[in-house]
């Protein structure tokens, strides 16, 4: 028997329809249109408006539009890894809650906390079930709703950030397509730089946390700019080295949407030409857990069976990882 591979065999992504431009942070904060996109390559982001709407809501969007494409039922699914920083609750678990809501009554499912590199982390343990033989169809979703976490007063950050959800869905192949190596690391030091300083057990929420602002997303941006140009650009160009993949045989760059200068830096790293970089933050900004399974969603109709793909991010705390695979439909 040939060994089994996990592969993506479905993706799907959902954003709000709420578009929060570059001319209404100006609204907000003290900064400007020109500052954010030259600084960012940012121009909008989206906003999950509603009450009581949380980081399900959009998967849900996102899931039942992938089984409508792949033609199956929920029912199927056999796991689900929700990949989240912003989830609906600390406890129960997001894939719990989507689980419900989307009726996959045959499903577990756990969520996956790895910040900005959760969605890679997620497709990386996913597969295990996978080439394992355990599952035949798990479920990989990447989401967040920042605006949730977000400080509207600090510009630092603010403007970064947006509101999505993408999902992907891992099937067993036999055929040799599907991921094909990864390296994912943790560097937990680097919870100083990049992080939410209260919520968690260490420092519940009290009135006194809440006035200093501590339940929304800190960041020292430089720093973090230092460690996310070297490590995403380091762990793309080690992915590529370990598997022989020169830049011409790689067909598409999936990076983490954080900073454009730090999506072109990884390009430069890995002598790719910018026209096989996946890039929309632009139009999404930094969706962190979404960003990977929104641009996989919007580049789907361009990628090819057999294209070697590399996937790269590095988010809060530090984490960061890379994925090669080889993409196993024409859609
Ligand atoms: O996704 C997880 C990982 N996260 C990242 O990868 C983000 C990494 N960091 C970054 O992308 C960048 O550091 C930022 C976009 C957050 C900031 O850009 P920067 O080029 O590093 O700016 P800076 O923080 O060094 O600030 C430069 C100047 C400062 O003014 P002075 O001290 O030079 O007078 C800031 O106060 O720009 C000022 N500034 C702003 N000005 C207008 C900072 N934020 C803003 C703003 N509008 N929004």
């Amino acid at each position: 028997m040939n060994k089994i591979h996990a592969a993506i065999t479905a993706v799907n992504g959902y954003v709000p329809d709420y578009i929060m431009t570059n001319k209404e942070m100006e609204t907000l904060v003290d900064t400007s249109d020109e500052w954010i996109t030259s600084r960012t390559g940012i121009r909008e982001r989206r906003i999950l408006k509603g009450e009581g709407l949380g980081t399900s809501d959009m998967a849900v969007h996102a899931v039942n539009g992938l089984l409508k494409k792949r033609g199956i039922d929920a029912m199927e699914i056999d796991l689900i890894i929700f990949c989240t920083t912003t989830p609906d609750f600390t406890f129960p678990a997001t894939a719990n809650v989507l689980a419900d809501k989307i009726g996959a009554r045959n499903a577990w499912g756990y969520d996956l906390q790895a910040a900005c590199s959760g969605f890679i982390f997620g497709l990386s343990t996913g597969a295990q079930f996978i080439e394992s033989g355990k599952h035949k169809k798990v479920l990989v979703v990447g989401g967040d709703k920042m605006s949730s976490i977000i400080n509207y007063k600090d510009r630092t950050t603010c403007i970064i950030f947006g509101d999505g959800c993408g999902c992907a869905l891992l099937e067993p192949n036999e055929e040799g397509f599907g991921i094909q190596d990864s390296i994912l690391r943790s560097d937990g030091s680097g919870k100083e730089f990049l992080g939410m300083k209260a919520g968690g057990s260490v420092l519940p929420a009290t009135h006194e946390t809440i006035d200093a602002n501590l339940h929304a997303v800190h960041q020292e941006g430089p720093t973090v700019f230092k460690f996310a140009v070297t490590n995403m650009a380091d762990v793309a160009a080690e992915i590529m080295e370990r598997n022989n993949l020169t830049a011409n045989d790689v067909a598409w760059l999936v990076p983490h949407q954080a900073n454009k200068r730090i999506i072109d830096a990884t390009a430069s790293r890995m002598g790719v030409d910018s026209d096989k970089v996946m890039i929309n933050i632009e139009r999404y900004g930094n969706t962190t857990n979404g960003t990977i399974p929104l641009c996989l969603w919007e580049w789907e109709s361009k990628m090819k069976k057999g294209d070697n793909i590399i996937i790269a991010a590095f988010g809060g705390g530090f984490t960061w990882g890379s994925i090669y695979l080889k993409w196993a439909y024409n859609s």
